[in-house]
């Protein structure tokens, strides 16, 4: 079946209303009010946050496909937070990598934002730039670089993105941690990780996570009214930095280790959002 949204003449916010609305009709819940993206390592947030009140096989709701990426998972959730909140958990991220287009990339948050969310939590694996951080070192994204050379917004759509990933909600988090750094995150488009010349690149005009997602998700949150949390679990030194090549069994080993503590330290934010 091809995704909708490969149709250049569909409106991806209307297609996006279309799966909020069936969402709401799979889980029963009318509105959600947080919506996060779980990258590498951050999977089992999804399990602490509070009750699964339904999982939803990604491809069943318009938009959305099966992920490519081994120990990626294709599910929505729909969780009862202790405070009477819902969160919607999209495990069907869409990387730029992947080469479907920037509309199937944003697809989960603009789902998120029509299906009621007011806060994007926005988490990923990367590699480290800061020497100070260990592998497992969880850091808070105060602001990012896209090196994408793409955007989600489409026209002549003039977005304001001072304080894109809140300062409010970094406050937050470190209310719980006082001891979590932040950095800035630097999108690259992948799926090859970064030469030793390019993160020296990004070290030298002031990046400090290299990536392969979470900006242009941002900035379609933004378009969309959203705040945006954002976290990297640093589950490498970037290339060069550390003197071993990077393997993505290196990536995921690093998110299974870290995985426990800090799904623990997000779910406990998010009782605080
Ligand atoms: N580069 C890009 N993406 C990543 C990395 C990295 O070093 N580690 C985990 N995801």
């Amino acid at each position: 079946m091809t995704n909708p949204l490969e149709n250049p003449t569909a409106n991806p916010f209307e297609i996006a209303r279309e799966a909020a609305q069936l969402i709401a009709e799979r889980t029963g819940v009318a509105k959600h009010d947080i919506a996060l993206t779980l990258g590498s390592g951050w999977a089992k947030a999804a399990d602490l946050i509070g009750e699964t009140v339904a999982s939803i096989n990604a491809a069943d709701i318009p938009g959305f496909s099966a992920p490519v990426v081994e120990g990626h998972v294709a599910t929505i959730r729909s969780i009862a937070l202790p405070n009477g909140k819902h969160a919607l958990v999209l495990g069907a991220r869409t990387h730029f990598y992947e080469g479907h287009g920037v509309r199937r990339v944003v697809h989960g948050v603009r789902t998120a934002a029509a299906a009621g969310a007011s806060t994007m939590i926005l988490t990923n694996g990367a590699g480290g730039i800061k020497t100070s951080w260990k592998p497992g070192t969880a850091v808070l994204i105060s602001d990012h670089i896209n090196l994408t050379a793409a955007s989600p917004l489409e026209g002549a759509t003039f977005i304001d993105l001072t304080d894109l990933y809140s300062k409010r909600l970094r406050d937050v988090a470190r209310s719980v941690d006082a001891g979590l750094d932040e950095g800035v995150y630097v999108q690259f488009r992948g799926p090859h990780y970064e030469t030793p010349a390019e993160v020296q690149m990004v070290k030298h005009f002031g990046g400090h996570l290299v990536g392969m997602s979470t900006a242009l998700e941002a900035i379609a949150a933004r378009e969309a009214g959203m705040e945006v949390l954002g976290f990297s679990l640093m589950t490498n030194l970037a290339a060069g930095i550390q003197d071993t090549p990077l393997s993505h069994a290196e990536v995921l080993g690093a998110g299974r280790e870290a995985e426990g503590r800090i799904s623990a330290l997000l779910a406990e934010i998010i009782t605080k959002l």
